[in-house]
């Protein structure tokens, strides 16, 4: 295994299987372009996004950490017209970028952004949520996790983005407040009974990476950790 044949793998699939698109790339240079950091989802999980919104059938889709609105397209583009994508931004600019694409990606009207930390915006929704996506600040991923818990009902499909960190996660050795997020918030997915989870190694643009998905079961109390 080489970095090249898995990059090589990667780019295959995303040719076969979800092919270009110009409100996506279009999204990708704005964001790009308005200096934002590289470190939108890949085609493949964009597209990983979409399929899981219209498996489940969500209706209800809560995003945290909207960047450019990248994978927000993706996620509004799997629910239906009446459907809604509520997405948290704590960087002003970054909203208005996401806003713009968004908009031009014709998806406008299934979107709101909410200007503000997770911590703050979080207390203020109303769910049920079918579908949440937590990609933020990793400090804070379990924090964002006992949020989908409680504004999710069983059967809520849960993604965290960023679960290999380049492998840090499994490196004794390796230690950030975000891999030490990461791990919380792994931890509390292996453990809590509230979630049944696995995650998956992907590649994105920085390189290796992953996503935990977990499923809320119909218990409703957490653990203490
Ligand atoms: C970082 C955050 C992300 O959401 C991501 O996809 C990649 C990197 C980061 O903060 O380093
Ligand atoms: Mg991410």
């Amino acid at each position: 295994l080489t970095p090249e044949n898995w990059r090589r793998v990667d780019a295959y699939f995303t040719d076969t299987l979800v092919g270009h698109d110009e409100a996506l790339e279009h999204a990708v240079a704005e964001q790009e372009a308005a200096g934002l950091p590289a470190i939108e989802v890949a085609p493949v999980s964009g597209k990983l996004l979409n399929l899981l919104a219209r498996i489940g059938g969500a209706r209800r889709v809560l995003e945290i950490g909207t960047l450019g609105g990248y994978s927000t397209i993706w996620m509004a583009r799997g629910i239906p017209d009446d459907g809604l994508v509520t997405t948290i931004e704590a960087e002003p600019v970054n909203a208005s970028v996401a806003r713009a694409s968004i908009d031009r990606a014709g998806v406008g009207e299934k979107v709101e952004i909410r200007i503000g930390r997770g911590e703050d915006v979080l207390p203020t929704l109303t769910g049920p949520y079918d579908l949440v996506f937590i990609d933020a600040d990793k400090e804070s991923n379990a924090l964002y996790l006992e949020w989908a818990a409680r504004l999710g009902h069983p059967g809520t499909v849960v993604v965290v983005d960023n679960t290999v960190r380049s492998g840090d996660v499994a490196d004794p050795a390796a230690s950030t407040p975000q891999i030490e997020g990461v791990r919380r918030g792994l931890e509390m997915l292996g453990a809590d009974p509230r979630f049944d989870a696995t995650a998956l190694q992907t590649l994105d643009r920085k390189g290796w990476d992953g996503v935990a998905i977990a499923v809320l079961t119909d218990v409703v109390e957490g653990y203490d950790d």
